[in-house]
């Protein structure tokens, strides 16, 4: 836990693969005062994510290792989580999926955003497949990381309408502005709850 400006705070890593705007959001999040956490390690297996910008912006240790060797990536990521005294995972954007292995040894302390009303839309090309299905609704879910795929315990979620002549793109722009505002207070409530 790091101490800062009297607060006790919980020590979070953010695991990304893209863009990376909901480490920005979270990032943003963390530098108030009254914030429960600090983001101390910034994850990704894609040395091209543009979000890890953000970590050299704010002077945030980061690591980028590739996924083509999983078992050898995640032992690494296991030592960097220890050494630099990861409590908690934060998964943003981060495209892939982590071994039961994996979640064990970080004792399930680990939660991810997904852009659909969950359990509806698990996985990939959520924003297509909802307009396809003519849903009314879709949304964003921050829930518990198992090992079986955006499947575990939900903790928060947002209702987003859709629109005549939506489309995959701008439902996604839609969807991903709740996402900024549901993933800190999903967060707190992980936090407060620990
Ligand atoms: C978000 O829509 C998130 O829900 C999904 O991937 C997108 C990542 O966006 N898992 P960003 O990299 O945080 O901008």
């Amino acid at each position: 836990m790091t101490k800062l400006n009297g607060f006790k705070k919980i020590s979070i890593a953010v695991f990304i693969s893209g863009n990376g705007s909901n480490l920005k959001n979270l990032l943003k999040h963390s530098f108030k005062k009254k914030s429960k956490f600090t983001i101390n390690f910034v994850f990704s297996n894609n040395f091209k994510a543009k979000g890890l910008n953000y970590a050299i912006q704010y002077k945030i240790k980061k690591k980028v290792i590739s996924f083509k060797n999983k078992k050898k990536a995640e032992k690494k990521i296991l030592f960097e989580l220890k050494k630099n005294k990861i409590q908690l995972v934060c998964l943003a954007g981060f495209m892939k999926i982590l071994s039961k292995n994996f979640i064990k040894k970080f004792n399930g302390k680990i939660i991810n955003i997904h852009p659909s009303l969950l359990p509806k839309y698990k996985g990939l090309n959520t924003h297509l497949r909802v307009i396809q299905k003519g849903e009314k609704y879709s949304g964003c879910t921050v829930h518990f990381v198992t090992d079986k795929l955006d499947s575990g315990k939900i903790i928060l979620q947002k209702k987003v309408k859709l629109l005549k002549n939506d489309n995959p793109k701008n439902l996604a722009k839609r969807i991903l502005e709740e996402e900024h505002l549901l993933y800190p207070k999903a967060l707190n409530k992980v936090l407060s709850n620990l």
